[in-house]
């Protein structure tokens, strides 16, 4: 058994000329959520992106599960186990939230149609609105497609980018609760903004800033590190 799930040894990214990620190391224990936070801007995208091979690691090395992954192909990693909900809930509005469930599966066996039964124990709208149009759905649901298609899968890792984004402070405590019942199945990354959502799922963080890891702890000791906070948050 490996130690972490998931480790990025000294990655770098490049979009076209940018410099993007500047040599990120980090390790994701299994079995809780570890956080992923900074500033817009930060690459935090990026990193996912890069784990997923949609914007591969010019150098360095990412390991999952045992497996160097640096030089795979997104559907491979995706076979492999690696979960992606990308910013932004692109779920496909002029097709049903089932269509929407049968397109995101990998395969579809006895084991799919369990898992999806508990995604509709997670979200039971999901299953309320199962023959209506995504696009009918509120911001909140989209959000519950989004993650909840993703979860259909067999996946030993979920990476998910600012899933609270636009949604009202009710419903990302909900996310965060649905978040926290998912982490003891699934390994979470998650990537917030939203520091009440991010102290409320995470047990390790991450702090980027320009690329590079400024600070990594526990995230309980953040929550009490006004400055930390203030320095690279923005905080109060
Ligand atoms: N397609 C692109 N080409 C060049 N630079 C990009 C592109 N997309 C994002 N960037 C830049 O990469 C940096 C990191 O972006 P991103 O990973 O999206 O940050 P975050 O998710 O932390 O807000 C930013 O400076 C952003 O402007
Ligand atoms: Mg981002």
């Amino acid at each position: 058994m490996p130690e972490f799930i998931l480790s990025l040894h000294q990655v770098h990214t490049f979009l076209g000329q940018h410099h993007i990620l500047q040599g990120v190391s980090l390790q994701v224990p299994e079995g809780q959520a570890l956080v992923l936070l900074g500033r817009n801007g930060a690459g935090k995208s990026t990193t996912l992106r890069t784990v997923m091979g949609l914007t591969p690691a010019r150098s360095g090395h990412i390991v999952f599960n045992g497996g160097d992954i640096s030089r795979a192909r997104p559907f491979e990693i995706a076979r492999a186990g690696i979960g992606f909900v990308p910013e932004d809930q692109a779920v496909l509005y002029t097709l049903t939230v089932e269509e929407n469930f049968r397109l995101a599966m990998l395969e579809e066996d006895q084991a799919s149609h369990d898992r999806q039964e508990a995604v509709f124990a997670l979200f039971p709208d999901l299953k309320k609105f199962w023959k209506s149009k995504a696009g009918v759905l509120s911001g909140g649901q989209k959000q519950m497609l989004a993650i909840g298609r993703t979860m259909v899968n067999d996946h030993r890792l979920l990476l998910i980018d600012e899933p609270s984004k636009g949604l009202a402070p009710i419903l990302v405590d909900q996310l965060a609760e649905s978040l926290n019942q998912i982490k003891s199945r699934t390994t979470i990354v998650l990537v917030e903004q939203n520091f009440r959502m991010a102290s409320r799922v995470g047990g390790d963080y991450y702090i980027l800033d320009d690329g590079v890891v400024a600070h990594q702890g526990r995230m309980e000791e953040l929550a009490r590190d006004h400055q930390l906070k203030q320095k690279y948050l923005g905080i109060a």
